[in-house]
């Protein structure tokens, strides 16, 4: 079953006086539970389509289709509420926040979610994600202190901390090496499946696309 769809999106940016349409009539479901990579030329607007979907930009045209919500009619504050607290995301670089260790950045999120769990709940959730992630030793730890793939795997807990439905990832393997590229993918698979995240990830990995159960590619502004 899908668990989002997408019927006929398409962007348009501005430069100038000029216009270019770089998502030309989308349509996609995206199945529940399971892992589909995004693939295509550089430019092609995988990056664009992805935010889209996330509710991080607005579309010129088309509808998405989220669980029961129809997320293109939604206003700006409740798109942010289902950002929030039902996607999660990892991009390139792992984008944690300089001040806080690596357990405050999972507390950080679980803020944001606005969850309503108790303080030993939370706690319970952060140390077990952060056991499966193999950071728990690293708990008190500053990113500076931490290397690539280690950095990774933080920004991997803290995107599913709040168990969101999806997530979605923008080459998240792409600032690392093979070795670490492998770490990664293997993890967000173990968490995709135990415990059923939808999962849409840009990649440019050839390595990466074997964990995926569907690849779709974008040509010209359309999936092929
Ligand atoms: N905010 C914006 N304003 C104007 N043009 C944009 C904007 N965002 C993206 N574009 C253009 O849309 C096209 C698609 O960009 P996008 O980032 O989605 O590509 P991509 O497939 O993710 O590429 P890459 O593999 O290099 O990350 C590019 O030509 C880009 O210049
Ligand atoms: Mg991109």
């Amino acid at each position: 079953m899908a668990i989002l769809t997408i019927n006929g999106l398409e962007k348009t940016f501005k430069h100038g006086s000029t216009e270019e349409k770089i998502l030309k009539g989308i349509d996609l479901d995206l199945p529940e539970g399971e892992i589909t990579a995004l693939v295509g030329a550089s430019g092609s607007g995988k990056s664009t389509l992805l935010t889209i979907v996330a509710g991080l930009q607005k579309s010129t045209k088309g509808e998405i289709f989220f669980a029961d919500e129809n997320l293109t009619s939604l206003n700006s504050n409740q798109v942010r509420n289902i950002r929030a607290k039902r996607f999660g995301f990892v991009f390139q670089q792992a984008h944690l926040v300089p001040f806080l260790t690596v357990q405050e950045q999972l507390g950080l999120m679980l803020d944001t979610a606005e969850l309503k769990w108790s303080k030993e709940e939370r706690r319970q959730e952060i140390k077990a994600i952060l056991k499966k992630v193999d950071m728990w030793h690293h708990r008190d730890t500053y990113p500076d202190s931490l290397s690539g793939g280690e950095k990774q795997r933080v920004a991997i807990a803290r995107a599913v901390i709040h168990q969101p439905e999806i997530l979605f990832a923008d080459e998240p393997t792409a600032s690392l090496d093979s070795k670490r590229s492998k770490e990664v993918m293997e993890l967000l698979t173990s968490l995709s499946k135990e415990f059923r995240i939808t999962v849409l990830m840009v990649t440019h990995d050839e390595s990466a696309l074997k964990y995926a159960d569907y690849t779709i590619e974008m040509k010209d502004g359309l999936i092929e």
